[in-house]
């Protein structure tokens, strides 16, 4: 266990490394430099423990052992390895790092499964360079078109293709994989909430995610001089926006059941202290464990839309993403309780207020989800923290329930 818990550590201080801002928390956006450094680490660890290396179009990495039967679908099992900017060294990497050492047990203990293991490491979970999120799940199984793909660009205006062959990667490899080569998705994943901490449990066993969704909206004005237009003669993008968005809070409030909602990003153009703006782009991302909520609150965006909406100011909005809650595999949910109990590791069971690929592929396999505690509840900044202790017995698990599910045989 101690082993375990020191290898587990040093995956996760090397893959911290690669950020692009240092000191202050992780910022690995997909195709970037940082990318490329932790995919190379990912990619060695996986020939290291005797896994088949390769990558897809998208840029996801899979390492694959084997199995028995012929033509089998696999057990996929990782996480996502891109971050939010200036997050922190778990939100991802924790899944991805479990899923290593899964693969690392099967190789010391020589297991020969009947069903492939893969390990999968996805990118753009985050969607903090091109929009939407879970972007590399979303790929594989088909939810974002190749078409779609290749219209998606950064704020620069790099399309994904560029930006993947910036870094030596090849857009032109497969992408969509047939749902019949996927046997089930296990993801590992920190809870970033305050409820197994408090509970003192080091593990939550998901039973469903939130829905979400997430929307683009622009708002078109028209620029002019900040010192000789007078104020009301002008079509300000920005004023607009922030009007729009202090509303916000109120829907959400007003829908109740933990209904959320929030504008983490928003864009000012020309960007002039001097210059009234022209246009501001902001993202809008709504959650619920409830669909109705979800659209009785897209729908009063839409009416808020509308009203601010006026000759001089254009404004649309573009669904980025949607996805409806999602329930968790009563039998692998049913495998990965079985498992703590043999190990004698507390759990419970728990809901997730994140989104995580884990949704994804509930429409397109059997998934089952587990959570470890987050300090003091946070994610998505630098203080994230986890502890590779509850990591490890996390890996326990997931190595009891992937047993089981490729059918392995310890010899
Ligand atoms: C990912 O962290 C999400 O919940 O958006
Ligand atoms: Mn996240
Ligand atoms: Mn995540």
């Amino acid at each position: 266990m101690d082993e375990l818990r020191a290898s587990i550590e040093g995956h996760i201080d090397t893959l911290s490394k690669f950020t692009a801002t240092p000191g202050v928390g992780t910022t690995r956006l997909t195709y970037s430099k940082e990318d490329k450094q932790a995919r190379e680490y990912i990619k060695n660890k996986m020939t290291e423990y005797r896994l088949q290396v390769s990558e897809d179009g998208f840029g996801n990495i899979f390492g694959k052992l084997n199995g028995t039967l012929k033509d089998a679908p696999s057990v996929l099992i990782g996480s996502h390895f891109d971050s939010v900017p200036n997050g922190g060294s778990f939100d991802g990497p924790a899944g991805v790092v479990a899923a290593l050492e899964v693969a690392a047990l099967f190789a010391q203990k020589q297991l020969k499964p009947k069903y492939p293991l893969e390990v999968i490491a996805l990118i753009e979970e985050e969607g903090a360079r091109f929009g939407g999120g879970l972007m590399g799940s979303r790929g594989i199984t088909g939810l974002l078109s190749e078409k779609d793909f290749k219209n998606l660009k950064d704020k620069d205006g790099i399309s994904t293709e560029e930006a993947m062959v910036n870094i030596g990667l090849d857009p032109s490899l497969p992408k969509k994989r047939d749902p019949k080569t996927i046997k089930a998705f296990l993801e590992l994943h920190i809870e970033q909430g305050p409820v197994l901490e408090e509970k003192n449990i080091p593990i939550g066993v998901v039973e469903a995610i939130v829905g979400l969704t997430q929307f683009k909206v622009t708002v078109e004005g028209k620029a002019g001089h900040a010192g000789t237009t007078p104020m009301a003669r002008r079509s300000d993008a920005l004023v607009t926006a922030a009007r729009m968005i202090a509303q916000f809070p109120t829907l959400a409030i007003e829908e109740g059941e933990g209904t959320v909602i929030t504008t983490g990003q928003l864009n000012v153009f020309p960007n002039g202290a001097n210059v009234i703006p022209n246009k501001t782009v902001f993202t809008v991302d709504i959650r619920s464990s409830k669909e109705e909520h979800i659209q009785n609150v897209v729908r009063q965006m839409t009416e808020l839309i509308d009203l601010y909406s006026q000759d001089v100011i254009r404004i649309s909005a573009e669904q980025c993403l949607y996805m409806k809650p999602k329930v968790m595999n009563q039998e692998i949910i049913a495998h990965l309780k079985e498992s703590s109990r043999n190990l004698e590791i507390p759990y419970c069971s728990i809901n997730s207020g994140a989104g995580h690929d884990a949704m994804v592929f509930s429409d397109f396999t059997d998934v089952g989800m587990v959570f470890i505690p987050s300090k003091d509840g946070l994610s998505h900044c630098p203080e994230e923290w986890s502890d590779a202790g509850d990591i490890a017995k996390a890996v326990q698990i997931l190595y009891e329930t992937t047993k089981k599910l490729t059918e392995a045989e310890e010899k």
